[in-house]
């Protein structure tokens, strides 16, 4: 099991985007890891979609998905709309954005996303340490609700544990690596002062799961990981940042080859139910599409 510690040094591996993390608006982001292919969010949706769709079946037709490390709104914008990860590039890459303010990026932004087709019946909280990203993405309507907090170091608000209890999905992409089960620990007893929610997180390879799991597991969570499959997150930033990484890999007993060693990140599936839900259906045949 690896202490947040062995995190921090994990992630000495990975080139630093803190940079993009908590502008105004998403141009930056979008504009950055549009060059590194960042697709993570994209490979997520159908998988995300799915998950929803079970919940509606089993529960109620209005989902309430948490989105930790939410950024901008990413897959709150992927899971409301009828949009992919190269829409979302066009969009905030468009020419008419080039010399405009944050504040017309806002107002465009709110009438687009406002006369987009929307499903209705999902509500999406984020979470985030990216104060103006989530102003932004709360501005323009992507997320119902928002939390500005660091949950590896301060506690949860107080004023959050009423929104969290009716949460039923928690997501994350991009995330796990940022956050350790410090996060999870904080946020377990909000979320499950009501049903308790799936949780579902792509995950780094490099990251590994186990202390995140075995906070879950104190709770009654059973985690699966998706086997057979990974996801590509993005392409290496640079010579240095693959040849750290790939390092870093082998340091762990993990074989980059066909996955990391052809030039981009890889994630893997991580859901997490409890366990009376888990024995019903195995994640391979929940996930059937
Ligand atoms: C790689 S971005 C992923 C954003 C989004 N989920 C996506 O896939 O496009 C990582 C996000 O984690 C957030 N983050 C980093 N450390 C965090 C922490 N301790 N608590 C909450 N969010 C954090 C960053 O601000 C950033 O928005």
């Amino acid at each position: 099991m690896k202490a947040d510690g062995e995190f921090d040094e994990i992630n000495e591996a990975k080139a630093s985007m803190d940079h993009i993390y908590d502008q105004p608006d998403p141009r930056a982001y979008f504009s950055e890891l549009r060059k590194l292919h960042y697709n993570i969010p994209g490979a997520a949706k159908p998988i995300f979609e799915k998950l929803i769709s079970r919940l509606r079946r089993r529960r109620d037709e209005q989902v309430r998905v948490l989105d930790l490390g939410c950024s901008y709104g990413v897959n709150a914008a992927l899971l409301k709309h009828d949009l992919t990860m190269p829409d979302l590039y066009d969009h905030w890459g468009q020419q008419r954005f080039e010399h405009a303010s944050p504040d017309e990026v806002v107002e465009y932004d709110k009438r687009f996303f406002g006369n987009l087709a929307e499903d209705e019946d999902l509500e999406v909280i984020g979470l985030d340490q990216a104060e103006s990203a989530l102003e932004f993405a709360e501005d323009v309507g992507l997320l119902d609700e928002s939390l500005a907090v660091n949950l590896e170091t301060e506690p949860l608000p107080d004023s959050a544990k009423q929104d969290l209890a009716a949460v039923d999905l928690i997501v994350s992409t991009g995330c796990v690596g940022y956050v350790t089960e410090k996060t999870f620990e904080r946020l377990l007893p909000a979320v499950l002062s009501g049903s308790p929610p799936w949780l579902a997180n792509f995950v780094l390879r490099m990251f590994p799961f186990d202390a995140i799991e075995a906070a879950l597991a104190e709770r009654g969570y059973v985690t699966e990981k998706l086997e057979g499959r990974t996801f590509r997150q993005r392409r290496f930033a640079s010579g240095d940042e693959r040849q750290q990484v790939l390092d870093q890999l082998r340091d762990q007993g993990l074989d980059p080859a066909r996955k990391e060693a052809d030039g981009y990140l890889h994630a893997e599936f991580y859901l997490s139910r409890p366990k009376a839900e888990a024995a019903r259906m195995p994640i391979d045949q929940l996930l059937v599409v």
